[in-house]
């Protein structure tokens, strides 16, 4: 479970949100982020070298556009779909979780 759905009807539009899941294979760090009127989750690791996208537990880079950005080579990312439009990983995306809604409660659905 990440969070209760009241929770996020109650975070900041367009802004990133940090989660840590405990799993069977360890810790999992999820980002959040409810933008357009839709919620989107991706797994906390830039695709170019799999380095954590904030720069601090829960503090993310983004630009003016909204694009987030990896602090550690300057990636930047959609965050409606999670695609990098600039930067050393042009063109790959942000590995995306599916979430779930059951009883109130926002459940992530890691492959
Ligand atoms: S690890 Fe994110 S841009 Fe290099």
């Amino acid at each position: 479970m990440i969070c209760k759905l009241d929770e996020i009807a109650n975070i900041s539009p367009d802004t990133w949100h940090e989660f840590s899941l405990q799993l069977d294979s360890g810790l999992t760090s999820i980002m959040l982020i409810y933008t357009k009127g839709k919620c989107h989750a991706f797994k906390n690791s830039c695709p170019h070298q799999g380095r954590r996208m904030d720069y601090s537990l829960g503090k993310f880079l983004t630009t003016p556009q909204g694009n987030l950005v990896c602090p550690a080579h300057g990636a930047e990312f959609k965050p409606d779909s999670g695609l990098c439009v600039n930067g050393p990983c042009l063109g790959e995306s942000l590995q995306e979780v599916h979430l779930e809604i059951n009883d109130g409660l926002v459940f992530a659905i890691i492959e």
